[in-house]
Formats: C-alpha cells, structure tokens, sequence
C-alpha cells in the first residue's frame, strides 16, 4: 500500500447509527432506549415527519458514547416524538464533549419541527447525548434523537459501559469514645422556642451535661436535647461534656441568640424522592425514628421533610386528598393522610428532630395540591402553630396564578416576612430551580437556602453540570452563615423509580462520594432524598463521616471556590474556621486519573500535613502540591493543615 492510499485510509469517514450502539447503558427518566422506534414502541415521528432511524428515549437521559478522539461530526434530528401526545411534553436536547456543551437545542414541544443537530466532533474523546426536562418534570418528554449518526475516521465510536463498581465502605465506625459531632455555631431568635440535640458518637449509655448554659434552656443528660426558651439577644458560650465508660470529650457551642438562624447549613431528609404523592404520617414518623435507630442525628441531621403532597387537592373527588382545601377561616387542611399535623411535630420533636413542610406562592403545588397564593399570612401562621420548624417554598403555578407581576421575588420576600413574624423559628427554603439569580436575592427576601437549578430527579448520575454553574457564576460569594446556595437533595440508597417502584439510586459510588465532597466543599443543604427507613451500610457510613459533615458545617461558611480546573479535572477549596484549608480533588472524565493542586493555586506557602477525609487518615507532610489519583466520577477529599 503506497503513502497516499494510506493517508486516503485514515481521512476516509464512516458513519454509525447510534442506535445501534448498545443502549442498555442509558440511562432516562421512563422506559426504555428504543432502536429505531419511540421510548413508546412507535415509528419514530417529530411533528408529522417520520424517521426511519434513530434513537427514542424519554428526558432526563444521558447517553455516554466514547469517540477515542477519532469522530468528526455528530448529526441528528431532534424532537418530541409525535406519540407524546400531550402539551406538558417540553424537552432540551444537549450535546455534551468531555464536559463541555458543544451544542444544546431550544427548549422542543410537542407538535414542534425537528430540529438539527450538526456538531464538530475533532479531538472529542467522550460524548454525552443528553436530554433535560426543560425544567418542568419529566411528564410527557419523549425524545427523539431521529437519524443520528456520528462520523469517524479510525476506531468505531462505542457506548461507555460504566465500570462495576463496588460499594468500598472509606470511612472508619465511629470510635466507642464521645465525640462532639456539634458545629461549634448554632442560632436562635430571642424569646423562641428551642430545641436541638448536641450530636454525640460512641457508646451507650452515654451522658452529655453542659456548662454555661443560659437559663430557659435545659439539657436532657440522657438524649442530649436541649431544650427550651431561647435566652435574650447575646451569645452564650457553652461548654458540653460526652462521657461514657470509655472517656470523655469537651466541645464548646455558641449558642447565638439574635437575628440568624440556621447559622450552618440544614442536614436532614426530605420525602419527596421516594414517596412522591405516597407520603402520609407514619412514614413521617417511621423516618424520624430512622433517623434516630440509625445514628444520623448523632452526626447532625436534624430535620425530617414532608414535601408536596400533604395537603388537599382542589376539586377532587378521591376521598383521601378530596373536600374542602381550607376550613371557614382559610386554614388550609391537610389530606386524610395527615390526621393531626400538631401531634406529628410533637412525635418529632419528642425524639430531638425538627419538622419541616412545603408548599408553592401559586394557588397549587407542583404535584397540583393546594398551594399558598391569597392566603400567605393564615399560611405562615398555620405552618407555625403546627410546630413546623421549616418551609419550603417553591414556585409551581405562580406565574399562571400571578399574570402580569414580573417580581421573582415578591412571592418569596412576602412569605419570608411573613415568617419572620412568627413566634418560632421557621428555615425557609427556596425552590425556583434558580431563576432570576436567586442566589443574588435569597437571603434579602428571608431566604436561609435557595436551590440553584432544577431537579436532579432520581435517575440522577454523575453531578456534573453543577461544578460549571458554581465557578462560573462564582455562586461561593452567595453564601453566608444562615444563606446557601442549594443543589438538591442527595440521590443516594432507595428512591422512587419509573412508576413510583423503590429502586436504587443510578449513582456509583464513586459519584456519590463526590456528590456529598461537592455538597460539604459548597456549604450546601445535606438533605438524604432516598428512603430513610431502608438505609444500606454503605449509604450510611457516605453520609455520617464527621469530618467531611463537619466542612459543611464549618461555622466561617466560606464556600468553595474552583481552584483547579484542568480539563476534566478539578479542584475545590475552601478555609475553615480553625485555619485548615477543605480540598476536593474531582475528576469528571471516564477514566481514573492524577489530579493535582499546588500551593499556588491555593494562594499558601510552607509545609502543610495533608488527612484523607474520606478515609480520616494522615497522608503526610507536602511542601508545594498535592496530587492523588483519582477514581472515575471520583473524588479525594482532603485537609490541610499548617505544620511547622
Ligand atoms: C418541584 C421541586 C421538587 C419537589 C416537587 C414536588 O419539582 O423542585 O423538589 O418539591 O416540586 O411536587
């Protein structure tokens, strides 16, 4: 063969039908990946168009294909297959290379044209065929990726089969001895009822006594709730003591009564994940008692959330969420599910746990029950009087209900306030997927914490689109003692799946280390949006490890910033209250790799010892960087600390 037949060889390009990839590796909200036909087992159609090949799928879905650098072009069409046959079908297709959005379509309908998908692939080495909700739920969103074919050059693009990973328990039980799990902060407003458990680890019996605690507030020497009313404006240094047969530990707490609350990021679980419209009230106390048989709340996890789906439905006939939304007064009525909200707070506060509710500024929830809109202020009251410890807000139906007010930000500034002139302490929670930069905002309208995008949902994989959105928009400078940015809940253990069917969560190990690193390393809401009841070992022992909580609950609240980034790997840093510095060493890519951070990058000098904290184990002492190999999706996770 001479040179030129050789060149000729290498530039010639041949195309592959992605559909004919294997496609048991995709992953999407509902169903199938379907060669050649719908997610719904019909012939591929985009508004009345019909496509011979292709993929159908359903939003969210992510479809990782390695190119090995040897593709050139990625083109499709791409659309609402016609049997979606619904106006609440919305989807946005992307196109994704190596981390980096190459192309990423309008925001597709039902009934709406293809449209074209025509992307350069040169040097790509993995592509992501990703299609998103439009922010709106999955409902509806078939998708087609009709006619779409890669071109390469040398080696066939291939699906990325993601590895077999095992569930590697890093963190070492517990030490028998006391530990003081407490942030060293935590605030409370004059006058207002308190109530919090000084978080302890090690054996049983076990006996937690304090020092200087001010008067109104009791200790339970056996639970170690503290209990009470909280003192006057001021800040109350108070020393704690855990002692059982095998020692004792000291932790001083101030306990800052004025203004702020929430001085550090909530921990706790959320039902929405995996109960959906299922939730009732003995979920509800079945998963405070979890919480307390399984130890989370000696690690922090305070708070147990119901979400949507507690109250009535307007207008329905169904005997458990139908009748009468509110009473004569405009209170609003929980659903049969819920007897008694009062003895529900009760049940959980009885076990040192906070209670926390949801609802939407619209006249109804995102899942269609009935919303706070013309009745905020009975709202907030009713929420209080209930023992509800915090609220979520979030945004379904406001705009539809509000023409015309173009303010983001009336809704949540009007219910912030609101609670505000309650006579308890009531965390509120933000939930507008972002918009309008809330993170600008959140905290002027009452906000403690506001969710920076939309769902995750519980197909999610690898968190990626985050760390982009966090460097780039630099949302480290939004968050403060009482104010976080919020990414959602964590998609770890059981979750509801298609149909509403338990199954586990889609995440590696790996990408669930990395998603409580990023989590802890953004000072974010550690909030378990799997079933709490049914927690494995291993997801437990992911979420209890004290010294990576304890960065999330670092009392400065100085969030990470991006340090590093090196194509598809990153670093994160952030200073901590005691003068150690918080590094996460991520990498995004598809295979394992060294990812490094120098002193530079970190703005330090001199030499540093540096401690796993996954694993909470010394690495050694460095003088000018640091570099760790670094799992797939993974993450190490590490401390610095000054040493002479
Ligand atoms: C929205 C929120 C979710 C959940 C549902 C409930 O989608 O973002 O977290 O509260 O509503 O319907």
């Amino acid at each position: 063969m001479n040179i030129l037949s050789l060149l000729l060889l290498a530039t010639q390009s041949t195309s592959a039908s992605i559909a004919d990839l294997n496609l048991s590796y995709i992953h999407q909200g509902w169903g199938h990946a379907m060669r050649d036909r719908s997610v719904t087992d019909t012939p591929l159609a985009i508004n009345g168009r019909s496509f011979e090949h292709g993929l159908g799928t359903h939003a969210i879905s992510t479809f990782r294909i390695r190119l090995f650098g040897q593709s050139t072009r990625f083109h499709a069409f791409c659309g609402v297959d016609d049997n979606a046959k619904s106006e609440r079908a919305s989807i946005v297709f992307h196109v994704i290379g190596d981390g980096k959005e190459l192309w990423k379509s309008p925001r597709l309908s039902w009934k709406q044209d293809a449209v074209e998908a025509d992307v350069p692939l040169a040097g790509v080495k993995t592509v992501n065929l990703y299609v998103d909700d439009a922010g709106d739920g999955v409902d509806y969103d078939h998708a087609d990726w009709a006619d779409a074919k890669i071109e390469f050059t040398g080696k066939a693009p291939l699906s990325v089969v993601p590895p077999v990973e095992r569930a590697v328990i890093l963190t070492p039980p517990p030490s028998p001895k006391p530990r003081i799990n407490s942030p060293s902060v935590v605030g409370v407003r004059p006058g207002h009822p308190f109530l919090y458990t000084v978080p302890v680890t090690g054996l049983r019996p076990m006996k937690v006594t304090a020092h200087g605690l001010p008067s109104g507030l009791n200790i339970d020497p056996l639970t170690g709730i503290v209990e009470g009313t909280a003192p006057k404006r001021g800040t109350y240094s108070v020393r704690f003591t855990a002692k059982n047969r095998k020692g004792s530990a000291n932790r001083t707490i101030r306990i800052v009564s004025g203004d702020e609350i929430a001085l550090t990021p909530q921990m706790g679980w959320n039902s929405w994940y995996i109960w959906l419209d299922k939730v009732d009230d003995k979920i509800m106390r079945s998963s405070a008692d979890a919480m307390v048989r399984n130890g989370m709340i000696q690690h922090g996890y305070q708070y147990v959330d119901i979400d949507d789906c507690w109250a009535r439905v307007p207008g329905s006939k169904d005997p458990v969420v139908g009748g009468p939304t509110r009473d004569n007064n405009g209170r609003m009525l929980p659903s049969a599910k819920f007897p008694e909200m009062k003895a529900l707070t009760a049940y959980i506060h009885s076990k040192g746990l906070r209670a926390g509710i949801y609802t939407s500024p619209g006249k109804t929830t995102c899942a269609g029950y009935e919303g706070a809109f013309g009745h905020e202020p009975i709202d907030a009251e009713t929420f209080a009087d209930w023992g509800f410890d915090l609220l979520k807000y979030d945004w379904c139906s406001y705009q539809a209900t509000a023409p015309g007010d173009a303010g983001y930000q009336k809704p949540y500034w009007l219910m912030g306030s609101l609670l505000k002139m309650q006579k308890r302490d009531i965390v509120l929670n933000l939930c507008q997927y972002g918009m309008d930069d809330v993170w600008k905002w959140g905290k002027q309208v009452g906000g403690h914490s506001w969710r920076t995008a939309g769902d995750l949902g519980t197909g999610a994989t690898m968190y990626q689109d985050g760390f982009d959105l966090y460097a780039t928009k630099h949302l480290e400078r939004f968050a403060h003692p009482g104010a976080y940015n919020d990414p959602d809940y964590l998609i770890f253990g059981n979750l509801a799946g298609p149909g509403g069917k338990a199954r586990r969560t889609l995440m590696t190990p790996n990408e669930q280390y990395s998603q409580v690193s990023f989590w802890s390393l953004v000072a974010a809401p550690l909030i378990l949006g799997g079933d709490i009841i049914t927690l494995d070992a291993f997801t437990l022992n992911l979420l209890t490890n004290d010294e990576v909580i304890a960065v999330d609950q670092d009392a400065l609240v100085k969030a990470a910033r991006r340090v590093v980034k090196s194509g598809e790997t990153e670093a994160w840093a952030r200073p901590l209250e005691d003068g150690g510095i918080a590094v996460g060493l991520f990498n995004r890519a598809e295979d394992e790799g060294p990812v490094t951070v120098t002193w530079k990058d970190l703005g330090i000098q001199g030499r540093f010892s540096v401690r796993d904290l996954w694993r909470q184990k010394e690495l050694g002492r460095f003088k000018h960087s640091f570099t760790a190999t670094v799992p797939r999706h993974g993450v190490v996770m590490i401390k610095l600390t000054r040493s002479h």
